[in-house]
């Protein structure tokens, strides 16, 4: 296993709550201070983002700050080009994020076909996954387990039906129990943050705004949050003197770096997981004919937002279907890979310039483009964007304070939050209903569950409903610390 790691000048710091004779407690005392390990293992399957969070708000209508203790990456083929520490022990005496488990999930999803008995037992094998990975983080970073309030795991999507047909039932399936979770760690643990939502009549996803709006709202600048992980999405967020977060666009793209990864797995027979850095791609040509064709044709990509998709849509059999094609056509394996990747750039300009016309968003007017997730390291996703957008910015995420990596592990320990302190988080203004958001979430109580509970009804006493945040205070911004 490779763990790419980065942590502010190497010290342990536990930070966060109160730590009354060596032994660490939550305070009840009207203030929020609290520590979280938000967790995301994203549609691509790369790896276990991890990021230990610690927030302070002094009050309800007080802005919450927040403070990232550490951030991690846990892969065994790492996508971090900055690779920190390895341990090959590690890697045979526990992996984390098992391989086996990846190909028995692609497999299955591939086939479209399952069982009970395999599904149940996933369900179990995730959760302890992501049980074992706090475990190993706390291991790494020398951060007792006790120090930990409570964790947000987003688990493993495993298929995603945001725009039912009629007759059908939308869901969010994921798996990664939380009750293993918090079994084998002692610590609270919410999981399950898009069902809710969708029982409220929204898609569930992308469920990114309340993290984009907080880390980008700006007085006076338009701003856009570009991720490209397996799936691309993005949500703009308009200045404050335009309703700010109270004005928020999102949606799921398309295809992210999933058809580029199928891609790599299949030229390579699995050795290679990603096109690191682009390095096939930039060796072929681009077949734009087979760009064009794809995106004219795809029902998704044309399809008028909100949106909102995953590996049901764009999954490896699509991807195994362009490749074919390429192949027909005498082309390389490099050329094939360029082609591919072309198809994931070209959608996102192509999302911009035939939606923001309809949510009346002027493109020339954004100031900055932040991207994020892993496809932000593809330089020829990048190139093309730039080439595409000459005069705009395009900036990474890590601008704002929050490692662009981390971003939906970050997302997930601030929903947990949100889920035992009973507050209802930001709703982009293009979902499909505008009712408040529902408390999303499912809590699986950990040994000092009590303890957060008393903290989290202490603050806001007398109140109802606390007030949603829509200002967020980044306390020490990872820029200050970075390797
Ligand atoms: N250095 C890199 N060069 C090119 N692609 C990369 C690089 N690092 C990561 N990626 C891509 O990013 C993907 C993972 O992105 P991530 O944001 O974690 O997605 P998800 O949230 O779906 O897991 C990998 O599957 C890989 O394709
Ligand atoms: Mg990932």
């Amino acid at each position: 296993m490779v763990i790419s790691t980065s942590e502010p000048n190497g010290s342990t710091h536990v930070n966060g709550s109160a730590h009354v004779n060596g032994t660490h407690r939550c305070v009840a005392d009207g203030t929020l201070d609290i520590t979280v390990m938000g967790m995301n293992s994203g549609m691509a399957m790369d790896g276990i983002d991890c990021t230990l969070v610690h927030y302070r708000q002094a009050s309800p209508e007080a802005p919450l700050h927040m403070e990232i203790l550490r951030v991690q990456r846990l892969s065994k083929t790492s996508c971090d080009s900055t690779s920190g520490l390895t341990n090959h022990h590690d890697t045979v005496r526990r992996d984390p994020c098992s391989q086996d488990i990846k190909k028995t999930i692609l497999t299955m999803l591939r086939e479209t076909r399952t069982t009970p008995s395999l599904m149940s037992q996933l369900n179990v094998q995730l959760g302890s996954m992501f049980g074992e990975t706090v475990k190993l983080f706390c291991e790494k970073h020398n951060v007792p387990m006790d120090s930990i309030d409570l964790i947000g795991s987003h688990r493993q999507t495993i298929w995603l039906l945001s725009m039912p047909e009629a007759g059908e039932t939308r869901y969010a399936f994921c798996l990664g129990e939380g009750t293993v979770m918090s079994g084998l760690t002692h610590i609270t643990t919410v999981t399950d943050f898009r069902m809710a939502e969708q029982a409220v009549g929204r898609q569930g996803a992308p469920l990114v705004a309340l993290i984009d709006g907080l880390l980008l709202r700006h007085p006076t600048e338009w701003r856009i949050c570009q991720n490209i992980g397996g799936i691309a999405n993005l949500c703009v967020i308009p200045p404050d003197s335009e309703g700010g977060v109270d004005a928020m666009v999102d949606w799921d793209c398309g295809p992210g770096s999933m058809f580029i990864d199928a891609a790599m797995r299949c030229f390579t027979n699995g050795e290679m997981e990603y096109d690191r850095d682009g390095e096939w791609g930039a060796q072929g040509t681009i077949n734009q004919a087979v760009v064009d064709k794809f995106l004219d044709n795809n029902k998704y990509c044309n399809h008028l937002p909100p949106k909102t998709t995953g590996r049901e849509t764009f999954g490896d059999n699509v991807a195994q279907e362009i490749i074919d094609e390429c192949l027909a056509l005498g082309m390389s394996k490099y050329d094939t890979v360029a082609t591919i990747t072309r198809i994931t750039a070209q959608n996102i300009v192509k999302q911009y310039r035939t939606f923001f016309p309809k949510f009346n968003i002027d493109i020339e007017k954004i100031a900055g483009f932040y991207m994020c997730g892993g496809g932000a390291r593809n330089p020829n996703i990048i190139k093309y964007l730039k080439a595409q957008l000459p005069n705009s910015k395009i900036l990474k995420l890590d601008e704002t304070g929050v490692p662009s990596d981390a971003k939906e592990a970050v997302s997930f320990a601030q929903q947990a939050l949100e889920a035992i302190l009973g507050r209802a988080a930001l709703v982009p203004i293009n979902s499909d209903t505008l009712t408040p958001n529902a408390i999303s979430g499912k809590i699986a109580p950990g040994l000092r569950w009590r303890e957060v509970m008393a903290m989290a009804v202490e603050f806001g006493k007398g109140q109802d409903r606390l007030p949603t945040v829509k200002e967020m205070v980044i306390d020490r911004p990872y820029t200050d610390w970075k390797p």
